[in-house]
């Protein structure tokens, strides 16, 4: 797809050509979907959660359907570090598009230690500290609910990484406004909004839970209104960018997390039924500038918070 230049952007210092991201654990390393779509359709595809180990992530089932959305416990199961490095590393620049790491660990020094790895490495745009993963034992969302402990971690890590850096937040953090001016004021260059949300699904039949986690993440259309509420409260908190997600499947799902003030969204469960949603969530985003004669999208962005909506 041509690239449009009203809905380029730079984000954190990253250079982007549309405001839409693939969100992370759902695209893979980005070349699972590169036979059917050009992944430059993705103004920032973020990768797949890397942790310092290897993972097999958690006892299968791990996935359950569920009213407009899903349940999952992957658990962040991944190849780890060296893997990285060695395989996926070295094929990055073949996307033709930013790429941005997730890192996560079960330490503050394990995300200082990835952090690390990637300073300075060109392959690389970003690093997204996922700090809200419910599906982990160790680390993910235990790290995401105490602004003191956020404080540390991304202190931490700001020693050592000097790319833009993104904290993914949870609305599983106790206090979400005190939660992202932690990770602003410890050096955090935008935030993502939000991770899944802690649910379960038990099977009547067997009487027991039907994950092999028990409980799960859930994502899709229906935590779209709880991530767009809690876009809203971050844009309050905060002045550094943020980036929401949460049940996007179309362009007018996009357009409420911008007009709720993201600069930028991210599409996570709907490439599993839509793996041509890039392209679709442009070209609707591309219709609305077009309708409303606006000649950028960033005119959008918070636009609904000023009270002056159009009637
Ligand atoms: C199968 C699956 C795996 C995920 N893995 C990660 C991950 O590794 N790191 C992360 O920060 N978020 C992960 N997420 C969360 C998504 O990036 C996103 O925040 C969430 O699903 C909400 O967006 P959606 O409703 O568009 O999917 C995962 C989500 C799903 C469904």
């Amino acid at each position: 797809m041509k690239p449009d230049p009203r809905l380029s952007l730079e984000l954190a210092g990253i250079k982007m050509e549309s405001p839409l991201m693939a969100a992370s654990g759902c695209y893979g390393y980005g070349f699972d979907y590169a036979d059917w779509v050009d992944p430059r359709d993705w103004g920032a595809i973020v990768l797949q959660g890397t942790t310092l180990e290897p993972r097999i992530g958690n006892p299968p089932p791990r996935l359950a359907e569920t009213p407009s959305g899903m349940l999952n416990a992957v658990g962040l199961q991944n190849p780890g570090i060296d893997y990285f490095l060695n395989e996926i590393r070295p094929r990055l620049k073949e996307l033709g598009c930013p790429v941005i790491v997730n890192i996560a660990g079960e330490t503050v020094a394990h995300y200082r230690e990835l952090a690390a790895i990637f300073d300075g490495v060109s392959e690389v745009s970003a690093v997204e500290l996922n700090i809200s993963c419910p599906n982990v034992r160790c680390g993910g969302i235990s790290f995401g609910r105490d602004p003191a402990v956020v404080k540390e971690l991304v202190t931490a890590v700001r020693q050592v990484y000097r790319g833009p850096l993104i904290v993914k937040l949870s609305l599983e953090a106790g206090d979400l406004k005190a939660v992202a001016r932690a990770a602003e004021n410890a050096g955090a260059d935008a935030l993502s909004l939000i991770n899944t949300l802690k649910g379960m699904v038990i099977d009547t039949t067997c009487r027991r839970p039907f994950l092999g986690n028990i409980t799960g993440g859930l994502s899709g259309p229906a935590i779209r209104p709880v991530a767009v509420r809690a876009v809203w409260d971050a844009a309050e908190a905060v002045s550094v960018p943020l980036i929401g997600m949460g049940g996007i499947t179309t362009a007018d799902d996009a357009l409420q997390f911008i007009l709720a003030g993201a600069a930028a969204v991210a599409v996570g469960t709907a490439n599993f039924i839509n793996p041509w949603i890039a392209r679709e969530i442009n070209l609707g985003l591309q219709r609305y500038l077009d309708e409303n004669g606006l000649g950028h999208y960033r005119e959008l962005i918070g636009a609904a918070r000023s009270g002056k909506g159009r009637r």
